[in-house]
Formats: C-alpha cells, structure tokens, sequence
C-alpha cells in the first residue's frame, strides 16, 4: 500500500507539473527559460516486489499442503464425483475458470466466473468477487458445500467420512496430524492454497533490478498503467490487486453486468454489506496470469483481453453506481498494444502438478 500510495503521489505530481509551467511559456518573452524538469518514466522507478507471505509457525504445514494438494484433485470430493476444485481452476485457463459461467456438480450452472487462485493467500478477510468469505478455510468449505463441487452444506460429515475411508487417505491426514473431520479437509484445501505463489514473472524480475526482463514495448505499457492509465489504482503492484492489501478487500463498480433489467443485476458486494453504494461492484482481480484465464469479469462476458483492458481504460460501464474514479484516459490503438504487452509480462512460470490420487 505504501509503494502504491508512493506512486499514485507521483503520478499526480507529473500531472500537476506539466499543468503548472504552461503559463510560464505563455508569458513575457523576456521571462529566463525555465529548465524542463526531467521527466521521469513511472516504470524506471524503484517498483514493488512481491513480500513472502507470512505464516505462522506450523510443524504439519508441509504436510498439510501435501494432503490439500491431492484433495484438490480429487473428484470424489464432490457431489456427483464429477468435480475436482481443479476442474475449475485448471492451468489451461491460467488456473481461472473456463466457461464464462461456473458449470458446477451435475453440470448445474452457476452465476460468476471462476477467477485465477494463483497468490490468493495474499487477499486479507475478503474472498469471492464480493468477499463474502473471510477466511481461505471458509473459502474452501463453501466451495465444496455449495454449487461448485455439489457435496451439499449439511453432507460434508459424510463426505469426509467417504474421503477417509479411501484406502490411502488415512496416512495422509495422519501425516498431516489431521483427524478427517470437514474443517480438516477445509484446512488442508487452504494450505495447498498458500503453495499457489505466482512470482518470477517478467516484471518480479524487472523490479528486482533486470532491466532485459521486460520489452521497451512493455516498458511503456508499464508506464501507461502506472500513469496515464492509472489502473494501479485498483491493481497496484505487486498484487495487481489493491484488494490484496487492504484487510476486508476493495470493492469497485465498474459496470460488468448492469446492461441487463435491473432486477437480474449480480449486486455484487451489496449483497454482503446491504449498502446501496456497494451496489453491482466486484473486487479487483489480480492481473497475474489474465493473458491466459480468459474470458473475464465477474461474468465471464468478455472473451478478449484487449476488449477487457478497453473497458477499464474508458470509463467503464455507464450505470447508476459506476465508481466516480473511473474516467476515460484517452488511451489510443498504440498505447493499448503497449498496455497489453505489458501485461504479458505477469505470466505466472509456474503450473499445478497432478498428483497420484490415493
Ligand atoms: C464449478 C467450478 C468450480 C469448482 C469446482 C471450484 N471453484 Fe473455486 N471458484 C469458482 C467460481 C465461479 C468462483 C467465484 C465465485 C464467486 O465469487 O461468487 C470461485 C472462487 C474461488 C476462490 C476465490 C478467489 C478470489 O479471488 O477470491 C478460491 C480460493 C477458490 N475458488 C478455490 C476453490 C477450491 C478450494 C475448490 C474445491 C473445494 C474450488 N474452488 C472449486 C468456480 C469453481
Ligand atoms: C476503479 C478501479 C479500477 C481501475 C482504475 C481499473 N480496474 Fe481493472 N478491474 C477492476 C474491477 C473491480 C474489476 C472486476 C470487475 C467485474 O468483474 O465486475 C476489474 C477487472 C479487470 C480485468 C479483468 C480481469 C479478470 O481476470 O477478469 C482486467 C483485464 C483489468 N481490470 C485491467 C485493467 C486495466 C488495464 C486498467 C487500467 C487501464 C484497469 N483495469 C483499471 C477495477 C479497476
């Protein structure tokens, strides 16, 4: 926060400069010339490198994240043994969802896309587009109790005990010095979630001092995105979401699924609060890995990045409560190729690994 906070500053700084000294020009000939300040690019500034994430001391954490790992691969967790948690979060899709909607257990649809998970031990009491789960833990049980896996709120005991019974699983949770109870199973989800760390990306390494690693192209679509285009406003590096630190999550409306009658609106995070200013805003996803987790929003109802990065950089969708920080920047055709190349420079390098099931 304070990196980003540091370079809004900045950014406002160069605007307000560049506005100041016009009427020295437009004055008096005999006025001294008045040295140009040197402009400084955003992106060849100190940039903010992703934190280690901090954890509590566990002697069973490996362990845990050993049985969580193949839990989240294993379809017999949901359901109708139809669905894996990586069925929806699958490296294909940048380990966002495929289909624009969420095709749950018993192939029921259900009503957002599934966003990328890669880093999102980094969100802080604010999980889901709306941020209605304030733990990983909690994240993990609704997941598997709701519509994506199907195994049903009240069926978990018995799905655990399912779990257990496969031959194979006991040694695991013995390892992991878990039991098998649901709050087990959710815990254990959550610590192979914390394993999930996108770093080493072509910009980790630019802002860790390698100046090859990102393109001149990229270059300047860093500076558009920390400047003129401001989008680190909502996706400040290194998270490339401002959700990911600020306690509670930040909530946006960016107008993604209002063009419909208002009553079939997804109200988004009023849904959590009941306050009409939340109404239809969603949190900002992170931005690693989007080249390749299309479609995107909330609804999946954009397939393309660039009409993605179109939206956010005009002003958003208009709308009773489109967020007032929201402006067209004025960006053209070249400086979007820029932006977009930029963004190619958040590929995560790593992939989930499937494991041998028990
Ligand atoms: C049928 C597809 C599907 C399956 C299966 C699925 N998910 Fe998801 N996942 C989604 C969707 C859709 C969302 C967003 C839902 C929302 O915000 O209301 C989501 C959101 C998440 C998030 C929140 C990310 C964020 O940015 O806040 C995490 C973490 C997650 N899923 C983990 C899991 C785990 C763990 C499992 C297995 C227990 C799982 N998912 C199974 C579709 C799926
Ligand atoms: C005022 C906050 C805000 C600003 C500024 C902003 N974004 Fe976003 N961005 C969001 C929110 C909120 C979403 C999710 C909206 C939804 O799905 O309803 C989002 C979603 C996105 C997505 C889709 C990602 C996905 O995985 O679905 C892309 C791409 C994106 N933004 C790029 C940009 C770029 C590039 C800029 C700068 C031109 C920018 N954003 C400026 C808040 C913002």
């Amino acid at each position: 926060m304070k990196w980003s906070a540091a370079l809004i500053a900045t950014a406002a700084l160069v605007g307000c400069k560049s506005k100041e000294s016009a009427p020295a020009q437009t004055g008096s000939a005999a006025a001294p010339a008045q040295p140009e300040p040197p402009k400084v690019r955003p992106s060849q500034q100190p940039l903010p490198q992703l934190p280690a994430l901090e954890l509590p001391d566990d002697p069973k954490r490996t362990e845990k994240a050993e049985l969580g790992h193949v839990l989240f691969f294993d379809k017999r967790l949901s359901g109708a043994n139809d669905r894996a948690c990586y069925s929806c979060h699958m490296n294909e899709d940048g380990n966002g969802g495929h289909d624009p909607i969420a095709i749950g257990s018993g192939d029921k649809k259900q009503t957002r896309h599934a966003p990328v998970i890669w880093n999102t031990a980094y969100f802080k009491g604010a999980w889901y587009w709306d941020g209605r789960a304030k733990t990983l833990e909690e994240n993990a049980t609704a997941a598997w109790g709701g519509g994506n896996m199907g195994a049903g709120k009240d069926n978990l005991a018995k799905k655990a005990a399912e779990i257990l019974a496969i031959p194979g699983y006991k040694k695991l949770f013995d390892a992991a010095g878990l039991k098998g109870t649901p709050e087990d199973i959710a815990a254990a989800l959550a610590e192979y979630e914390r394993t999930l760390i996108c770093k080493d990306t072509a910009y980790d390494k630019f802002a860790a001092g390698d100046k090859t690693a990102l393109t001149e192209q990229q270059q300047r679509g860093l500076d558009i995105f920390l400047g003129k285009g401001q989008c680190l406003i909502c996706h400040a590096p290194p998270f490339f979401s401002t959700a990911m630190g600020v306690d509670g999550g930040v909530f946006f409306n960016m107008g993604i699924g209002t063009d419909v009658p208002e009553d079939q609106v997804d109200i988004g995070r009023m849904k959590v609060t009941n306050n009409q200013t939340d109404w239809a805003a969603f949190k900002p996803p992170s931005l690693r890995n989007v080249t390749k987790s299309a479609p995107y929003f909330h609804n999946g109802s954009v397939a393309k990045l660039e009409d993605a990065v179109k939206i956010m950089s005009s002003g958003g969708i208009k709308n009773k409560n489109l967020n007032p920080v929201l402006a067209d920047r004025g960006l053209n055709d070249g400086e979007r190729a820029d932006l977009l190349a930029f963004l190619a420079g958040l590929e995560c390098p790593g992939k989930l690994d499937e494991p041998k099931l028990p």
